[in-house]
């Protein structure tokens, strides 16, 4: 389902690590696709999200300066989006207290994030509870009509459309209800390991790391021990299911055949991986170093984004204020 009118287009990611091949082919590439076809897009770094893994400021403050240039250099052109810092927009905190007050807690007990978070044995504080309330405040501040994710998020979109719904049944048509936007074929991206590829296994492949780092990560990707004469099943080989991601359907049909055939090994897939890797983000990358030593057109990017996104947040809070009955006095 592709959104045909002007919509509004609202994602986030934490800047708790080095952005990866998941981000990219999970999120990112949507968020470019609907900058492209004109939509109205906020992309905003979910930095209060990050502090339910992160507690070292510095390395958030870092993280964080590096990821919005990361997306910068990505092609989120500050032109044709609003890139903006979540701790930039206090309204959403304002939004949330009263989102908290008509979500059940039942709704938030079953969200796995939190579930899974629980089960690795983290210690759980209220934030990680609270976590889907405060992401259905990013999306329903902005009015978002999509809300482009991997799949793993996508249980949290629902969450917002319930609250809201829950939301607009006590006070009136207030919120918009949101919709997930995960295309099929890129849903989970395999990770070095085969499980999904994420910071938390350490199984990633990074955007930005040094080209000696990124030739080691993917030429660490986990294979059987198959000699390079033997048949390989391509459905079952993760290396197969990482280069898809950089192939066109003609390529992919081809790198099939040659895994069914034998006589290709490993190696070899994994150079072709390194040299498309670097085909397609070399342009990124240098851009990127650039803005390393920029980072007043990364703040100037954030502060204006932030002016956008306020724009519009600011009167919808009004709104959710006047329909629970608690106006700003001083403006009465
Ligand atoms: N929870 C998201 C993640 O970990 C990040 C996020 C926070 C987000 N707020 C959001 C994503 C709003 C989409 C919309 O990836």
């Amino acid at each position: 389902m592709s959104p045909s009118e002007k919509q509004v287009i609202l994602s986030g990611i934490q800047p708790s690590g080095n952005l990866h091949l998941g981000n990219y082919f999970g999120a990112l590439q949507q968020f470019l696709h609907f900058i492209r076809s004109g939509h109205r897009c906020y992309y905003f770094l979910a930095n209060y999200h990050a502090l339910t893994s992160l507690r070292d400021g510095p390395k958030l403050l870092d993280l964080t300066w590096g990821t919005a240039a990361d997306y910068i250099a990505l092609g989120l052109d500050p032109d044709k989006c609003s890139i903006y810092l979540q701790s930039d927009l206090p309204e959403v905190c304002e939004l949330q207290w009263i989102l908290t007050t008509v979500t059940p807690m039942g709704l938030l007990e079953r969200c796995h994030a939190y579930k899974d978070k629980i089960a690795q044995g983290l210690p759980s504080d209220h934030g990680l509870f609270a976590y889907p309330v405060l992401q259905a405040a990013d999306i329903l501040i902005v009015s978002a009509n999509f809300v482009p994710v991997g799949q793993d998020q996508k249980q949290h979109v629902e969450v917002t459309r319930d609250i809201a719904q829950y939301f607009n049944s006590s006070y009136g048509e207030v919120l918009t209800l949101p919709e997930p936007y995960i295309p099929q074929e890129v849903a989970i991206v395999p990770g070095r390991d085969g499980r999904k590829m994420s910071k938390s296994y350490n199984n990633t492949i990074e955007l930005f790391a040094s080209e000696q780092e990124v030739r080691r990560q993917i030429f660490s990707i986990e294979t059987d021990s198959a000699t390079v004469a033997q048949a390989k099943d391509p459905d079952r080989s993760n290396l197969y299911a990482i280069l898809k991601l950089f192939c066109t359907p003609a390529e992919v049909a081809e790198w099939a055949d040659r895994f069914r055939r034998g006589g290709l090994g490993y190696r070899e897939v994994k150079q072709a991986i390194f040299e498309k890797f670097m085909e397609r983000f070399g342009p990124a990358r240098r851009r990127r170093a650039e803005l390393e030593k920029q980072r007043d057109v990364v703040a100037a990017a954030l502060r204006r984004g932030v002016e956008q996104a306020r724009a519009v947040g600011r009167p919808l809070v009004q709104r959710v204020r006047d329909a629970v009955g608690a106006p700003k006095m001083s403006l009465l």
